[in-house]
This record gives structure tokens, C-alpha cells and sequence, in this order.
């Protein structure tokens, strides 16, 4: 008998449920942005102003360039530190669909853009300053942060930082405008709700483990991060929305999403704002049923993946005990 070089992978004997549980929901949940007909909202976005086009263009293109980190060095970064082989699986699956997420942009912008307007996006996203501030303060952790600290990066990334680009679409679904463009970035969201309680309930494990004196440390060092990207998000929620007349109400927004964030650390919400201050408009947005509920049986030829369920608040505040 040789020494083992390399384990294979074994599904029936889980050292977490979790892991398995995960597994299962992401794969059920799975989907593809080429399922979605797009082209129905061409007569809503006719009807938007051209500062509200610049500005959807803006958020898509921030939104673009969050799901690139997350999918060529996030999970890159986090499988290095993983605590059981499905675990790597698990992340394997995660992080194809952050492709799927940062490809589904370009879906939207080629729907809905002009060749100009692409590239006009692409520029503004990849020189913004705030929008480049947070991808480096990120990547700089995942590159160099302890395992723990890794994953508190991935979660503010998914649970918060996102959100300032979320509101945009959620609050015309809550208009009733634009539906195929978020029904897409609600799939979006319910697959980050499920990546944001996975890894911070692996970050749990093992800040469980740490002395007291080692979890206040990290504590520390984790609220001083969220309030240094709370800054930051500021500023660009100031710079995308003033013009519009939202940037208050995205804050709000924001600060309860950076509750949740810490709340899928098992952490004490940092700010005063609950899911009674956000506009309701784009509560509304978010507990709206998904619109294209079999949009897989339009593919044919027996390639049936399954049904999308409807989505509902729960999946927005997904947890890992259902
Ligand atoms: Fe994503
Ligand atoms: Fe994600």
C-alpha cells in the first residue's frame, strides 16, 4: 500500500452538513443571465432620463467590477484556507457563478448600450477612484490577510458593498420598471445572500476557536475596516446619486445591509438602521416574487434545469438553519 499523495473526494462521509446543505441550495439555485429576455425592459429604458442611464450604466459597471474580484481572486484566496474538502467544492461552485454574476453585467449593457456607452462605462469603472479603493483595500486583504480576516473581506464585499449598486435596480422593480434587469440582479442577490451566511458562518468556526483576547483584536480590527469602507462608500454613493436626488436613502440602505454583514459574522450591528428606515419602495423590490418563473423551460430541447422559486424575504435573509 502507498502513502496517500492525494484524497479523493468523498461525499459520503460529511465532516459538516453545512458544506453539504450549501452545496445543495446553490446548485438548485443555480442559473444562467442568457435565460432572461432583457430585451422586454427596451421600452422602460426609453422612458429613463439620460442621467438615469448614465447612472444605471455607472452602477452596473461598479457591480461588474465586484464580481471580478470575487471570482478571479476571492475564492481563489479563500480556498486556501478551507477546513474540509466539500468546503473546496463548495467555493469551486461559488466561484463560477461570481463569473456568471460579472458576466450578466455585460448582458445587461449590450441590451441596453450603445457600443460608446460600453466602453464609456468600462473607462469610468476601471479609473473611479472610490470604486478602485475598494476593490484594492479588498484584494490587499485577500492577498495578504490572515484566513479570518480573508473572509471578513469576502462578506463586507458581498453583504455590503454591493449594495450601493442593488438599490438602483430594486428601487425601479419597486417602480415597476426595468423587471428582466432585476430579475437578474435578484438572482444575483439571493446567490450572495447564500455566500455571505456560508463563509460567515465558516468564519464563526474559526473565530470560535480564538482566545478572548485574540476575538476582541479581530473585532477591533473588523469594525475599523467597515467604517473605513462605510467612508469610502459614502463618498461614492455621493458621487453616483446626488445628481439624482437618492444619496440619503442609499446611505440608509447601505448602513442596514452593513448590519446584516456583521450579523453573518455573528457580530453586533455597528449602526442604528433597520429594514423599517430603507425605503420601502425598495423593500418592496426585494419581496417581489421573481417574474420569469419558468424562464429555464424556454431553452428546449429537454434541457430543463428546474424552476426558479419565487423569491421570497426569506432568501433575502437566508439562514443556514432551514
Ligand atoms: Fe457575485
Ligand atoms: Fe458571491
Amino acid at each position: 500500500m502507498a502513502e496517500t499523495y492525494y484524497a479523493a473526494i468523498n461525499w459520503n462521509e460529511i465532516e459538516d452538513i453545512i458544506d453539504k446543505s450549501t452545496w445543495e441550495k446553490l446548485t438548485e439555485q443555480f442559473w444562467l443571465d442568457t435565460r432572461i429576455p432583457l430585451s422586454n425592459d427596451l421600452d422602460d429604458w426609453r422612458g429613463l432620463s439620460e442621467l438615469e442611464k448614465q447612472t444605471v450604466g455607472h452602477v452596473f459597471g461598479g457591480l461588474t467590477l465586484l464580481d471580478t474580484v470575487q471570482s478571479e481572486s476571492g475564492m481563489e484566496q479563500l480556498r486556501k484556507d478551507v477546513r474540509t474538502p466539500h468546503e473546496e467544492a463548495v467555493l469551486n461552485n461559488i466561484q463560477f457563478m461570481e463569473s456568471v454574476h460579472a458576466k450578466s453585467y455585460s448582458s445587461i449593457f449590450s441590451t441596453l448600450n450603445t457600443k460608446a456607452e460600453i466602453e464609456e462605462i468600462f473607462e469610468w469603472t476601471n479609473t473611479n477612484p472610490y470604486l478602485q479603493k475598494k476593490a484594492e483595500r479588498i484584494n490587499e486583504i485577500y492577498k495578504n490577510g490572515s484566513a479570518l480576516e480573508k473572509k471578513v473581506a469576502s462578506v463586507f464585499l458581498e453583504t455590503f458593498l454591493f449594495y450601493s449598486g442593488f438599490y438602483t435596480p430594486l428601487y425601479y422593480l419597486g417602480n415597476n420598471k426595468l423587471a428582466n434587469v432585476a430579475e437578474i440582479i435578484k438572482l444575483i442577490i439571493r446567490d450572495e445572500s447564500v455566500h455571505g451566511t456560508y463563509i460567515g458562518y465558516k468564519f464563526q468556526l474559526g473565530f470560535n476557536e480564538l482566545t478572548e483576547e485574540e476575538q476582541q483584536k479581530l473585532r477591533d480590527w473588523m469594525y475599523d475596516l467597515l467604517y473605513e469602507l462605510y467612508e469610502n462608500e459614502e463618498r461614492y454613493t455621493e458621487e453616483l446619486y446626488d445628481a439624482l436626488g437618492w444619496t440619503e436613502e442609499v446611505k440608509t440602505f447601505l448602513r442596514y445591509n452593513a448590519n446584516k454583514a456583521l450579523m453573518n459574522l455573528g457580530q453586533d450591528p455597528l449602526f442604528p438602521d433597520t429594514a423599517n428606515d430603507v425605503n420601502p419602495i425598495v423593500m418592496n423590490g426585494i419581496s417581489t416574487g421573481t417574474s420569469n418563473h419558468d424562464f429555464f423551460s424556454q431553452v428546449g430541447n429537454g434541457y430543463l434545469l428546474g424552476t426558479v422559486e419565487a423569491m421570497q424575504d426569506e432568501d433575502y435573509f437566508i439562514g443556514m438553519d432551514e
